[in-house]
């Protein structure tokens, strides 16, 4: 997508709905409420990668019931189009010292499993009381590295989505539900 990208050529690009608003709503509910059981009562550190998981962290720390803090790290995997080059960036670190939290990373999306991998490598080298995954979605089978997160909230077969937070070329980050991308040109 670029600056010229006309309204049509826009609407064309959101194939179909995957996932309503209404199902994620329900399930951040819900994963809230599983984290706030599991914690008890312990503070936790909630760790966004920016930029895609910004809407499901607003939405996510608001399900959560025990006391939290949230923090920010942005990470490139840099993308041409829908295809990841796989070199991923700390583009913005933390500012905090993790060693003593509790901290649950809240990603978009697992793809290659490439970016959580450096992450929680890069995090678990600064000694967290703890340290957990969760991601609003997941796509096992574009696997290239080895990563399991703690908490999925949607499995989908490997196609390119856009919405609540993920974008293709910047576009469409604030559509309020998970689409699938139209690739054909
Ligand atoms: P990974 O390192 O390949 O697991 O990729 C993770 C990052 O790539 C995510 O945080 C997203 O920003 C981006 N990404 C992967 N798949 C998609 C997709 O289907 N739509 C939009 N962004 C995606
Ligand atoms: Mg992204």
């Amino acid at each position: 997508m670029d600056e010229t990208c006309t309204m049509e050529e826009y609407n064309r690009r959101i194939k179909r709905v995957v996932i309503t608003k209404e199902e994620i709503d329900a399930a951040i509910k819900e994963a809230g409420k599983k984290i706030s059981e599991s914690y008890d009562g312990r503070p936790i550190l909630l760790v966004s990668i920016l930029k895609g998981a910004f809407v499901f962290m607003a939405d996510l720390c608001r399900a959560i019931t025990v006391p939290c803090e949230i923090a920010f790290m942005c990470a490139k995997s840099y993308y041409k189009g829908t295809t990841s080059s796989g070199v991923v960036k700390i583009t913005m670190d933390l500012d905090q010292d993790i060693s003593k939290y509790h901290v649950i990373i809240v990603e978009d999306i697992i793809d290659t499993g490439r970016t959580l991998n450096d992450i929680v490598k890069l995090l678990k080298a600064r000694n967290p009381l703890s340290l957990r995954v969760v991601t609003l979605l997941d796509k096992p089978e574009r696997r290239l590295v080895e990563f399991k997160a703690d908490m999925a909230l949607f499995t989908i077969p490997d196609f390119f989505v856009i919405g609540y937070g993920l974008d293709c070329g910047e576009y469409f980050r604030n559509l309020p539900y998970i689409a699938e991308y139209n690739c054909n040109e």
